[in-house]
């Protein structure tokens, strides 16, 4: 029997145990949220849309970690979001508490669980649920390669005039100012992106990449993205429940591959049943593994200062 939780029944955390319960693949997804009656009433919802959606599993809302117990993976999305103008470093105090909090909750009921960190800043989030749980660190990740990725991908397709689904991207590096699209690695239509884009292009798609959560922020004006962020986590969910050995970016602790060690960071990795199975070496150019060594020592930093945090 498969068990998946989410912690924090908002915007992210609400349509990510959404989008699980209509992929079908687990047989109850837990959603526990510090707001009385949310996530209770936000799981009643969900299951009222069964018949008509026709999935088989059981959405469980709950305010503690007692219905949590024995999932197979845990995906925290507690937290706070920022506002316009807000980076998501500016989240770092608020968020450790409640992350720290709450990983501590989640080990205790899920000990055997694959940890899927999702809340802001991302890199020092998930290095802190490392931390705090104990757990090896294979089985502590965190999303957003996926998610910008995704975002890479439709700002190409839209640029190019083609389907998202004929462009091969990768964004690796951190989730913020020294994110890491990867253009050597682009591919739209089979075609190398340099053959069917200029420089300038390039690199204005890049940027926008970069600034892609700031977008929606600065537009919806109150609250962070949620629809794509939650399709990066279900898929990652999927890819552990099923021990697909999908290979996806994703926040992983690196012990040696490009020339980087110690450090949680957006690197491509095969996932399974045991979390993070292997982290993956693409070939990268000079500059672009030059930048991913940058983003390395920008994170290591704030990880290891992000524990003092909490005490
Ligand atoms: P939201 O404000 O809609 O939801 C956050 C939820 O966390 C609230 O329902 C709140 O009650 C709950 N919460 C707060 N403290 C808690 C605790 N101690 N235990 C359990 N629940 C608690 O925010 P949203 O949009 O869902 O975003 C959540 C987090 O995800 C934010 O930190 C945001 O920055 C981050 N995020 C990360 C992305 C990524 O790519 N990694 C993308 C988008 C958002
Ligand atoms: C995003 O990239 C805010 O991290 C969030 O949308």
């Amino acid at each position: 029997m498969a068990k998946v939780t989410v912690v924090g029944a908002g915007k992210y955390g609400s349509t990510t145990v959404q989008r699980l319960a209509e992929m079908d693949i687990a047989d109850e997804v837990v959603m526990t949220d510090i707001v009385e009656g949310l996530p209770q009433g936000l799981a009643l919802d969900m299951n009222q849309s069964r018949p008509i959606e026709g999935f088989e599993t059981r959405v469980v809302g709950s305010n503690g970690y007692q219905e949590t117990a024995g999932s197979d993976v845990v995906v925290i999305t507690a937290g706070v979001p920022r506002k316009p103008g807000m980076s998501r470093m500016d989240l770092l105090e608020t968020n450790a508490k409640i992350v720290g909090e709450v990983t501590r909750k989640v080990a205790d009921a899920s000990p055997e669980a694959v940890l899927i960190v999702v809340s802001n800043p991302l890199d020092e989030m998930t290095s802190l649920a490392a931390e705090v749980s104990g757990f090896p660190r294979e089985r502590v990740m965190g999303q957003a390669g996926m998610l910008d990725t995704a975002r890479f991908k439709h700002f190409l397709a839209e640029e190019l005039g083609t389907s998202p689904s004929r462009v091969e991207a990768m964004t690796l590096g951190s989730h913020g100012d020294t994110m890491v699209p990867v253009p050597s690695m682009v591919k739209v239509d089979g075609k190398p992106l340099t053959e069917v884009a200029d420089a300038e292009t390039i690199e204005r798609l890049v940027q926008r990449t970069r600034d892609g959560g700031a977008e929606v922020v600065a537009l919806l004006k109150s609250g962070s993205a949620y629809y794509a962020p939650s399709s990066a986590a279900a898929a990652m969910v999927a890819a552990v429940l099923g021990d697909t050995g999908e290979v996806m970016p994703v926040c992983a602790w690196v012990t040696g591959q490009y020339g980087i060690d110690g450090v949680y960071l957006g690197v491509p990795a095969k996932l399974g049943r045991a979390g993070v199975a292997e982290v993956v070496e693409l070939p990268l150019t000079d500059t672009e593994l030059a930048e991913l060594r940058e983003a390395a020592e920008a994170v290591r930093s704030k990880q290891a200062d992000v524990a003092k945090l909490i005490g």
